[in-house]
């Protein structure tokens, strides 16, 4: 018997253009979830003066679309074109004015410009990024960024590492998904056994260990945020607890 042949690939990123055509029908919180975080982050802001509001890995700009409908001067930068296309479609469509750009958000370009830096659903953190984050706002403004309730991950993490297979039409499809708890790392592994074509393909995706929100909360105010607080979507201050899942961080410059 002739040995499967294997093919290993990466899963695709952010910034592919079939990737990110794909990710647009299934990978964004949906639109009731951004406006009402939208909204929140006016909250927080204070809606009562034009705010300047710089929104980073902005997507496809739902958000970045409601607040300069509210009156605000926005800009949102994004590494996908694919993204920005259709948030500069969506822009058109509400009337409204938001300066997009297509770039990466590791290297930020302004100084004291912005009253407001959001970073939602963010994909990394970076230490460097968050200082010159820090640099882009006036002093009084703040960065809201998510984190994901280290005390929710922790009742979740037996669910979130599982392995399971299904059969479609003679194609064996079979899932790995693990966290290592001393590093953090996690990986996912989707294989597709095709037994007429004799041939394994493995998509793998590894995400490198994150920083644990102790971690995230230091670099913020190493930073220079002169204070960090963890909120809910809400805006309301969060005091522990395995609910939400979803955490923001507000830092004040
Ligand atoms: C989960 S999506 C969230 C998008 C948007 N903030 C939202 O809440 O709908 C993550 C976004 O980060 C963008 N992204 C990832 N790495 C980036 C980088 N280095 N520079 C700019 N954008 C990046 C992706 O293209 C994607 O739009």
């Amino acid at each position: 018997m002739t040995p499967m042949k294997r093919i290993r690939t990466p899963m695709h990123r952010y910034g592919e253009a079939d990737f990110d055509r794909d990710y647009l029908r299934w990978g964004f919180h949906d639109a009731d979830t951004q406006l009402k975080e939208a909204e929140s982050i006016l909250r927080l802001a204070g809606n009562e003066r034009r705010l300047r509001i710089l929104d980073l890995a902005c997507g496809m700009g739902r958000h970045a679309v409601y607040w300069a409908g509210q009156g605000h001067t926005v800009t949102a930068v994004d590494l996908s074109e694919t993204f920005v296309a259709e948030g500069r479609r969506l822009m058109r469509q509400a009337g409204v004015a938001i300066e997009f750009i297509v770039s990466d958000i590791r290297s930020l370009p302004y100084r004291e410009a912005f009253d407001v830096v959001t970073w939602i659903e963010n994909s990394f953190f970076d230490e460097d990024m968050i200082r010159q984050v820090n640099q882009c706002l006036v002093i009084g403004g703040i960065l809201v960024l998510d984190v994901r309730n280290p005390e929710n991950a922790k009742a979740r993490f037996r669910q979130s590492n599982w392995r399971t297979w299904r059969e479609e039409a003679g194609v064996f499809y079979l899932e790995r998904h693990e966290t290592d708890e001393r590093t953090g790392s996690h990986e996912d592994v989707w294989i597709t056994i095709d037994s007429q074509h004799e041939v394994i393909e493995e998509k793998i995706n590894t995400t490198a260990r994150v920083p644990t929100l102790e971690e995230r909360i230091h670099s913020m105010k190493t930073a220079g945020f002169s204070t960090v607080e963890l909120r809910t979507m809400e805006g309301l201050l969060h005091t522990g607890g395995t609910e939400p899942y979803w955490l923001w961080l507000v830092g004040t410059k």
